[in-house]
């Protein structure tokens, strides 16, 4: 099965990080942007990061899908375009397909090699939905072509992922998306504000997985940067902002040290911080604000039994 790629959004030839990654790490307070953990490994790492016990994201999104299925169903209406935004594996979406019975799959990602190869599979199960995927970094700008009907289109945003951004980044994609959708709307999964120990325990896990998930961002920079940074020299720390309502992530130098790579160097003195990832928590009423703001004007809600995690149909 031949599936429609398209790339105009995400040039073949890979873009040079260079510049962004010296900016953050020669900053006075370093910094290393989140989308350089999901490299090969960094994908798997997160991968195994879901089925761990203690990150409840996974399995409560997934909990509220099998639960609510015919709601999510009879409020997103059948026969719609279905717009997958970081679709990885496309495993979420397809679990909708029985009760949403798309008749345009588009799945969106950062890879597209990655996503054909999920699509083909797919495409032989599913052979009455059009299927077709772009490779797209939509973090940046989400630019949906006009080959695809406007009409019933729904994005599909689970997992969370719109923690990763600052509420000003959440403000812009939110409301690219709403531009985007005419009778459509959003299907998204929101991570909720809750215990200190239980974010803790997600992001600080007793395997190390999540240390590891971390800790091999510093890989994936030697990779782009040629810089020499060690690994054994930095701990995984993680704290939680009541502030701004964020889990942060950060890798803390055990050792003064020098990182060099070509042209340039960077001292870390022990016990300094790389920030590395900030995952932000909702409450119900703070993501149904993000939303008006992004021009969403109704919203229906479903979550679990311990209101760790909310689904939210947005029109
Ligand atoms: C992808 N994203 C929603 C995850 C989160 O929970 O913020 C990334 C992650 N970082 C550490 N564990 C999981």
């Amino acid at each position: 099965m031949q599936i429609p790629v398209s790339s105009e959004a995400h040039p073949t030839a890979s873009p040079n990080f260079v510049p962004e990654i010296e900016i953050g790490l020669l900053a006075q307070s370093a910094s290393i942007s989140p989308k350089f953990l999901y490299d090969p490994l960094g994908s798997h790492l997160f991968t195994a990061i879901t089925l761990l016990p203690e990150y409840y994201p996974t399995n409560t999104e997934k909990n509220i899908f099998i639960q609510y299925q015919d709601q999510i169903a009879h409020a997103v209406g059948i026969g719609g375009t279905l717009i997958d935004l970081g679709a990885g594996n496309c495993e979420k979406a397809e679990s909708f397909f029985s009760s949403l019975k798309p008749s345009n799959y588009l799945a969106i990602d950062f890879s597209v090699e990655y996503l054909q190869d999920a699509l083909e599979k797919l495409a032989g199960k599913y052979p009455h939905i059009l299927m077709q995927c772009i490779g797209m970094d939509f973090s940046k700008r989400l630019i949906i072509p006009d080959t695809i009907a406007k009409k019933q289109r729904t994005f599909f945003y689970p997992g969370s992922s719109i923690g990763n951004f600052s509420s000003a980044e959440a403000l812009e994609l939110l409301s690219q998306m709403k531009s985007q959708t005419q009778d459509g709307g959003l299907l998204i999964g929101v991570d909720l504000m809750k215990d200190d120990s239980v974010l803790m325990a997600a992001y600080d896990d007793p395997l190390k997985v999540t240390a590891a998930f971390n800790l091999n961002i510093l890989r994936s920079i030697n990779a782009h940067l040629g810089s020499n940074f060690r690994v054994e020299q930095f701990r995984h720390q993680v704290q939680v902002n009541h502030v701004e309502n964020r889990v942060e992530l950060y890798l803390e130098a055990l050792e003064d040290l020098t990182v060099s790579w070509p042209g340039k160097s960077r001292i870390f003195k022990r016990g300094e911080l790389i920030h590395t990832e900030h995952s932000h928590k909702y409450t119900i009423h703070s993501i149904q604000q993000l939303l008006k703001n992004a021009g969403f004007t109704t919203t229906q809600i479903w979550t679990d039994p311990k209101d760790y995690f909310a689904v939210i149909y947005a029109q």
